[in-house]
């Protein structure tokens, strides 16, 4: 899919404007706190209504107006869309080719993207926790059914903790450990082997992307690190056996702590770099190009899914990136449509096919 043309009117600080986005490159460059990631997080909300920037909807409102409104003419499913979104008095109004819709869930069908932001650096950087909500949301987007999976497995993983602060105290409790364990193990099953599943197609995209953002000097792997030795390969009636086998292990420990110290909830995956763990040993420009190479293959495995190849948005990706880098993002990309902003963009940069956007004060031309 691509964009065609996005409206928008007092839309934070953006000036009442139409632009016509190219089908390939565009470049939205300026100083800083001039707009450009306003145009992208008007791009996202397209997709269902939520800001990256995790803002709240009256937000969006030009300071000192009661409303406002964006409008996206894309080209998606082989026929031209319109979609049109209205924020007023913390209600938003979604109308997608003339018909208003009850809720924004509905563009989600119509409209893909992926997006990085700087915040995405915390995939690398931090705890496990951010990795996790990557992979499960990426998998919730495979399967809607997914979505009812995770969160019966979290209530299940909570019920049983509170039991196990129970036993601690009451030890004749032990026996009903067991009720939850099995649903525990099969849910989890589900959950580990849907993720084994999605990160083997994603991690040979993401070490091709990154083979070519470094030049190939630089091999990425993305790898599921599993509490209970579950790998990709195995059946899900298989990992439930090993969730089962190492939940039983660590029923004392459990019961020790209160706390369920086995299962998918804990798990992680390893971003490594030639060989070696990227939060550990990467620079911080090899830590935003892996990051930007786990974008860019989850959005072939979205365009694998729904036919349709996804919008890609990129804030503020450039700095900190040498020129091959900054050159394989400007120029290198191939089948999508991709939004950039940066604050610099020298002339000798060359932008081969793409489209420039100056924003000043929330002009755009
Ligand atoms: N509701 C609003 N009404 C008016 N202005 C707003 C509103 N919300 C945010 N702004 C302003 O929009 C300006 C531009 O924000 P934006 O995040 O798009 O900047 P940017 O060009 O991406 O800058 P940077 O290069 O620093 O990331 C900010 O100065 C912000 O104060
Ligand atoms: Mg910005």
């Amino acid at each position: 899919m691509y964009v065609r043309s996005l409206e928008f009117k007092n839309y934070r600080n953006l000036v009442d404007n139409k632009i016509e986005p190219g089908e390939k490159i565009n470049v939205f460059y300026g100083n800083n706190a001039q707009g450009k990631t306003n145009v992208l997080e008007v791009l996202w909300l397209f997709c269902g209504g939520h800001s990256f920037k995790g803002a709240k909807e009256n937000e969006f409102i030009k300071f000192g107006e009661k409303f406002a409104k964006i409008k996206a003419t894309f080209f998606s499913q082989n026929r031209e869309q319109e979609a049109e979104i209205i924020f007023n008095n913390n209600r938003k109004e979604v109308v997608i080719n003339g018909v208003k819709k009850n809720s924004s869930a509905s563009l989600i069908e119509k409209f893909n993207a992926v997006v990085f932001s700087p915040e995405d650096l915390t995939l690398v950087k931090r705890g496990p926790s951010a990795r996790r909500r990557f992979i499960d949301s990426a998998i919730c987007r495979e399967k809607l059914r997914n979505a009812i999976v995770i969160s019966k497995y979290n209530q299940t993983l909570n019920q049983r903790n509170a039991l196990l602060k129970d036993i601690y105290r009451h030890p004749e409790l032990r026996d009903t450990l067991d009720i939850w364990d099995d649903t525990l193990c099969s849910l989890g099953a589900k959950i580990i082997f849907q993720r084994l599943s999605y990160i083997d197609k994603l991690s040979s995209d993401a070490e091709k992307y990154h083979y070519g953002i470094s030049d190939n000097t630089e091999k990425l792997q993305i790898v599921y690190s599993s509490n209970c030795s579950a790998k990709f390969g195995d059946s899900e009636q298989e990992i439930f056996e090993k969730f089962s086998e190492y939940l039983k292990k660590s029923k004392k420990d459990d019961i020790q702590s209160g706390l369920t110290n086995i299962g998918p909830h804990r798990d992680d995956f390893n971003i490594i770099i030639n060989g070696r763990k990227a939060k550990v040993f990467a620079s911080q420009g090899q830590q935003r190009s892996a990051v930007l190479s786990l974008k860019l293959a989850e959005a072939n495995v979205l365009s694998e899914l729904t036919g349709e190849n996804p919008v890609i948005l990129l804030d503020d990706v450039l700095s900190e990136l040498d020129n091959k880098r900054r050159d394989f993002l400007l120029n290198k990309i191939k089948n999508y449509q991709v939004f950039i902003t940066t604050c610099e963009l020298s002339e000798e940069e060359g932008l081969k096919n793409g489209k420039k956007f100056l924003v000043k004060e929330g002009n755009i031309t």
